[in-house]
């Protein structure tokens, strides 16, 4: 199995007594996609910059491959980075621009007998021309190199700077949002390039995003962050499905977040009905939070939902609607391909599988309601949309 790489051990970072990292604890395995996400400030980029070199924590130790390096200046890191603003060299041609990375001074690390050990760098001409080519030809440019940089799109530059980082080699490549610049369709072409770059050279990605779907798409483990603590660690399904607390929950898709009392295992029961759940351990009559995803709620008719609600907004996505619902004041959002005009009344069905009880935290209360969602849907929203007779009025199922 994967081997250890990159270990954090209560890493602490603090700016005139403020904490902005606060005892961070992670381990990254060699050739693992992994990704810190959390929203603008939670301290990303502070985490990143530790393990570049670029910052020291205040307190804690941060390892690679077993030995201690917060003394280790960047340059001799097995590290690279990827910038948002990854400032190519206006004046010289993409093939220079790559080639610098193997000119400016520095050392690499290679494998020796099981070990990683560092090496001055000293390339001839010719060995630096067939590994700027070579990784010209990993990143989609082969033909370019002699391009100015003012003449390629957003995406080409892009690619130069992960060629730039690339083509010494590193162990580790971090990426601190390297696509935020750059459009939604460039975007989601580019993720699914660096997934592919990452897994051809074998090599270990840490990626910083603040987008969640990003995250989802591309990584092997993802490091929910806020407020300078990671909030959960796990792969993209796991925190998809089990986030741990209402911040997770709401961050990461769209949630119904809601009030609950554990019952009794596998029953919790939320707007005084009980529901059967897959979740158990919790203690007899535990308040509890309890995430409902709006894809996982099935609309019948009236009579038979196990709760009743009225349709206070509608908005066609193509695939489905997204169905605003009022259940006793509290608005859930719901996912569904069956239209629902608004004021009509509505059941819910949902299957113990689509429900996820979790504990209640700091983040109790915050999030998870669609009030405000709503009132911007019926400004906005396509609430006049008819569909055709035939798709029409809500189907039971
Ligand atoms: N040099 C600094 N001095 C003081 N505060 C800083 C410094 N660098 C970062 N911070 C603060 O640390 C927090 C985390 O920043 P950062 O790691 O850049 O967040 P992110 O990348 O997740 O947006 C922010 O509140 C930021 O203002
Ligand atoms: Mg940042």
């Amino acid at each position: 199995m994967s081997k250890e790489l990159i270990r954090l051990s209560d890493c602490v970072m603090s700016y005139d007594g403020d904490v902005v990292l606060d005892h961070i604890n992670l381990y990254i395995n060699d050739r693992e996609f992994l990704t810190l996400l959390g929203p603008s400030g939670c301290g990303k980029t502070t985490t990143l910059r530790i393990i570049g070199g670029f910052l020291s924590p205040t307190a804690g130790d941060v390892f690679f491959d077993g030995v201690r390096i917060n003394d280790v200046p960047p340059h001799k890191r097995a590290v690279n980075t990827v910038f948002q603003r990854y400032a190519l060299f206006p004046h010289l041609n993409v093939f220079e621009n790559v080639a610098f990375g193997l000119r400016i001074p520095r050392t690499e690390t290679v494998e020796q007998g099981g070990k990683t050990v560092s090496k001055k760098l000293k390339l001839s001409k010719q060995e630096i021309y067939h590994r700027v080519m070579e990784m010209l030809e990993v990143v989609n440019l082969k033909g370019f190199e002699k391009r100015p940089i003012s003449a390629l799109s957003g995406g080409q530059q892009q690619r130069v700077a992960i060629a730039r980082a690339l083509v010494n080699r590193p162990k580790v490549l971090l990426l601190d949002e390297p696509l935020g610049a750059l459009d939604m369709r460039l975007r989601k072409d580019m993720q699914g390039e660096l997934k592919r770059i990452q897994q051809e050279m074998g090599i270990t990605f840490i990626y910083v995003t603040h987008d969640q779907e990003e995250a989802l798409a591309m990584s092997d483990t993802v490091v929910v962050m806020d407020q300078g603590k990671i909030q959960q660690i796990g792969t993209p399904e796991d925190i998809y499905n089990e986030p741990k607390n209402a911040f997770v929950a709401d961050f990461i898709g769209e949630s119904n977040i809601l009030d609950g009392v554990m019952r009794a295992d596998g029953v919790v029961e939320i707007f005084n009905r009980r529901f059967q759940c897959l979740d158990k351990g919790f203690g007899q009559d535990e308040p509890v939070d309890v995430v409902i995803r709006p894809e996982d709620v099935d609309i019948v008719d009236e009579g038979s939902g196990q709760l009743k609600g009225t349709v206070t907004a509608v908005t066609f996505k193509g695939v489905h609607y997204d169905t605003i619902v009022d259940f006793y004041g509290f608005k859930w959002l719901i996912q569904t391909t069956d239209f629902c005009p608004v004021g009509s009344n509505i059941g819910i069905k949902i299957d113990p599988d689509g429900i996820h009880v979790m504990k209640k935290s700091q983040y109790s209360g915050l999030f998870g309601d669609y009030s405000s969602y709503s009132e911007e849907y019926d400004e906005i929203g396509d609430v006049d949309y008819v569909p055709d007779e035939e798709e029409g009025g809500h189907h039971e199922e």
